[in-house]
């Protein structure tokens, strides 16, 4: 076994752990809304998928070729579930990770996501010591382009019309970070204090700082 996912991650408003059986239910009530699944690989998302997407990661770690690690996005002031992010580590190429997220439509449009992937760039990057991170989007999922563009990401691809996706030709970016640029970008970010320790250590979390990919490869 190489790397085991420690007992959870923080950032300032966030918790990112595994997912637990009973999850199942809040797993559901977000990622089976049209517009949640609208740019994923599902189309419906039942209380049967979610049993399965939870059983299949109870024993999973993150760091496992061909393999995708998925973890619980929860609200540290409510302990409200809130969304999930997912990241795959390639098969023929494990100093690089591809990640995905998705929250519920409640907790959209408050830096959540943003927060999330911050977070798992410290640990990606860090005790992970990836090179490379990588996610594509659809070209036509707005809140998730802006996503990797608000956290620095390149723009390495636009692949016009290369899948079929539901129905359609399908076009995605391609965004990727390397870990020098995240290095560089976080030295030129100004200091904000931690969040209040907790209890339940150990935890990853980004020292004095807050902390789906696009349908083609997503497995989860
Ligand atoms: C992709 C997705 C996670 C992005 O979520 P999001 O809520 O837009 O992103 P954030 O949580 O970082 O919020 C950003 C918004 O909050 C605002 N914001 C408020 N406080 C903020 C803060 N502290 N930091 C950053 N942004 C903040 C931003 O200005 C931005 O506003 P806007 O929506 O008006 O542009 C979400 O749209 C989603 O779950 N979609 C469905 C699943 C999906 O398609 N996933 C993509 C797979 S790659």
């Amino acid at each position: 076994m190489k790397h085991r996912f420690p007992d959870h991650l923080t950032s300032a408003r966030l918790l990112l752990r595994r997912l637990h059986r009973d999850d199942a239910a809040a797993l559901c009530a977000y990622r089976s809304l049209p517009e949640v699944a609208r740019y994923q690989s599902w189309d419906a998302f039942g209380p049967d998928d979610a049993a399965r997407l939870i059983e299949s990661q109870l024993t999973a770690e993150p760091d496992i070729p061909g393999t995708w690690f998925q973890l619980a996005i929860v609200e540290t002031a409510t302990g409200d579930f809130i969304g999930d992010c997912g990241l795959h580590c390639p098969k023929d190429n494990s100093r690089q990770m591809e990640i995905g997220i998705t929250l519920s439509p409640r907790h959209q449009s408050c830096g959540y996501a943003t927060e999330a992937v911050e977070c798992l760039l410290d640990y990606l990057f860090g005790s992970l010591d990836k090179h490379r991170v990588f996610a594509s989007t659809d070209v036509l999922n707005r809140p998730a382009t802006a996503l990797f563009r608000r956290l620095g990401f390149r723009q390495e691809a636009h692949l016009v019309e290369h899948l079929w996706f539901k129905g359609q030709w399908g076009s995605e970016y391609l965004f990727a970070l390397l870990k020098r640029e995240w290095e560089e970008r976080y030295s030129q970010k100004p200091a904000t204090p931690d969040p209040a320790p907790q209890q339940t250590a150990p935890a990853v979390s980004r020292p004095g700082g807050i902390g789906g990919v696009g349908h083609s490869a997503r497995l989860l």
